[in-house]
């Protein structure tokens, strides 16, 4: 049977933003000896990481290469001559010698192109973060579930064997008794993005409206059009989507005991400090969780320790990762998603009590992704779609609390009920490091929402500042490439805003 083409569907007029229930896609089921033949959207950095990786994977093709910047598009084909190019992803998706597509562009364009890419009958190996924003996680859950494809989200420590490790050593096992709290950590330093006095000059071998996608179209004063685009509101999410994904994953998959979706109620705040540059989104972010059991606070930074240091800013436990606190220990958990996993449990008197080590994800997350490719069996998969939307929300939600809020306040700020007292910690940690850089808190340079309840079955901000922050959860279009809605096999009922 022929699916429905990208083509079909827009000349349908359904994709204009109609609620529309659209036939579950066949596509060509691989058999087990098959090759499976893969393309990729998104020749950058991780394009060509991940090409490599499942370049290595039995029975996986390299079949098609996709980016509007012809640059990067000609590289990733000399190292693949017998990949089809295509500059627009729409043509490649109407390519029936295309199985499966990975996608490793810019974040903005990752919802749209997997809901075009299950409605034509591809399996999708996402990167993260899976969406731009909250609203378009829900809308790609449901077109992927609609259509019974596979799909993996780009957060490969999962497939780490070490995080079965851990989970089984803290759930199964109880070795450290209940889990009461977590500090959740990115601290690393990143450069500012400069700020130009006239508009970046658009490079001529890239096809900006394709570039561009559903992002507005508005002049960019960085001095980079590639991945700098992470921290601008209009195309990004920020470190938080960027690391903080990683990172929340973790904690959600393996630490949070039973099934915690979205928080019940979230606290933050944070700015872009310091830098001066033509970036947007957060270089501080300091955020509570309260999830209804296990208390999350997350801290990031991407300031040094003081002005002209190599060294990231003060903080508890590891630069980037989590620290478990539990009734009988703590498990400190490093999250650097390329390499073997490490952790360590402690008891109550900081005794080490055991060491993990890990044997990294690559290779192994993209080849969970083609075993499930070729089962179709998405129960196998180690990132599946849900678990992806839940972290991707958290992270979303993490964002709103730092553009929805009014200047900081530590009064404010004290209000929080948090029980583990790491939102106090966090704060502290916070203050001292802005102290170093010549900055006091309680500027207008940060933001602080206050503490907001998130309604989990309509996935929106409700009671007092709900309006506000709820604006943040979904975005305008740039026609023709509109998000589309798409009738929920969501258990949790369609996105209401949809
Ligand atoms: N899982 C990981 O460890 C990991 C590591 C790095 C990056 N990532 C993720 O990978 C993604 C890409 O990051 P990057 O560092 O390679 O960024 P990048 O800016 O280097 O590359 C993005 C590429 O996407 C292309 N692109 C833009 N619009 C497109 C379209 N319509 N069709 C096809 N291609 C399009 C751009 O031209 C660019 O070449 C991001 O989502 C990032 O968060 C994941």
């Amino acid at each position: 049977m022929r699916f429905m083409t990208r083509r079909d569907f827009l000349r349908t007029g359904l994709a204009a933003g109609a609620a529309v229930a659209v036939p579950a896609a066949s596509g060509r089921a691989a058999g087990a000896n098959e090759a499976i033949r893969l393309g990729l959207i998104g020749c950058g950095a991780r394009g060509n990481v991940l090409l490599s990786h499942f370049a290595r994977i039995d029975g996986v093709r390299i079949g098609g290469l996709c980016d509007p910047d012809q640059r990067r598009l000609h590289s990733a084909g000399e190292r693949f001559a017998n990949a089809k190019r295509w500059v627009d992803l729409r043509e490649m998706l109407d390519d029936d010698r295309i199985d499966a597509v990975v996608i490793a562009s810019a974040v903005h364009w990752h919802a749209l192109a997997t809901i075009w890419a299950v409605q034509a009958g591809k399996d999708v190996y996402c990167e993260k973060p899976m969406s731009h924003n909250l609203r378009e996680a829900r809308l790609a859950a449901a077109a992927v579930e609609k259509a019974g494809k596979i799909w993996q989200h780009g957060t490969q420590q999962q497939s780490d064997p070490m995080r079965a490790d851990i989970r089984r050593f803290l759930h199964e096992e109880q070795a450290l008794g209940k889990v009461l709290s977590v500090r959740a950590n990115r601290y690393a330093i990143r450069p500012p993005i400069g700020k130009r006095d006239a508009p970046l000059p658009i490079p001529e071998e890239v096809d900006y409206n394709l570039w561009l996608g559903p992002a507005q179209d508005m002049p960019l004063y960085r001095n980079n059009l590639q991945y700098d685009w992470h921290w601008d509101w209009n195309t990004g999410a920020g470190e938080m989507g960027n690391w903080g994904v990683h990172i929340l994953d973790d904690v959600r998959n393996n630490v949070l005991p039973g099934n915690v979706g979205l928080p019940r109620r979230i606290c933050g705040g944070g700015g872009r400090v310091v830098f001066g540059d033509a970036g947007q989104t957060p270089n501080v972010h300091f955020v509570y969780f309260d999830t209804g059991s296990v208390p999350v606070v997350l801290g990031l930074s991407n300031l040094p320790a003081e002005p002209g240091s190599r060294q990231p800013s003060p903080h508890t436990g590891p630069a980037s990762g989590y620290i478990a606190y539990c009734e009988g220990g703590r498990l400190e958990c490093l999250t650097a998603p390329w390499a073997p996993g490490q952790a360590a449990a402690f008891d109550r008197d900081g005794k080490p009590i055991r060491q993990f080590s890990g044997a990294g994800g690559d290779v192994r997350h993209e080849r969970n992704f083609i075993d499930a490719v070729r089962s179709r069996n998405a129960a196998t998969l180690n990132s599946p779609i849900r678990t992806a939307g839940d972290t991707t929300a958290w992270c979303h939600l993490a964002n709103v609390m730092a553009r929805a809020g009014r200047p900081f306040s530590r009064a404010e700020a004290g209000k929080v009920d948090d029980p583990s007292g790491h939102w106090d910690g966090v704060l502290e940690q916070m203050a001292e490091l802005l102290r170093t850089h010549d900055l006091n808190m309680e500027s207008d340079a940060l933001r602080l929402s206050s503490l907001l309840t998130v309604d989990s079955a309509t996935e929106q901000f409700i009671g007092p500042g709900s309006e506000v922050a709820n604006a943040f959860l979904k975005r305008t279009y740039r026609a023709p490439f509109v998000v589309p809605t798409v009738a929920s096999a969501h258990n949790r009922g369609p996105f209401p805003c949809a």
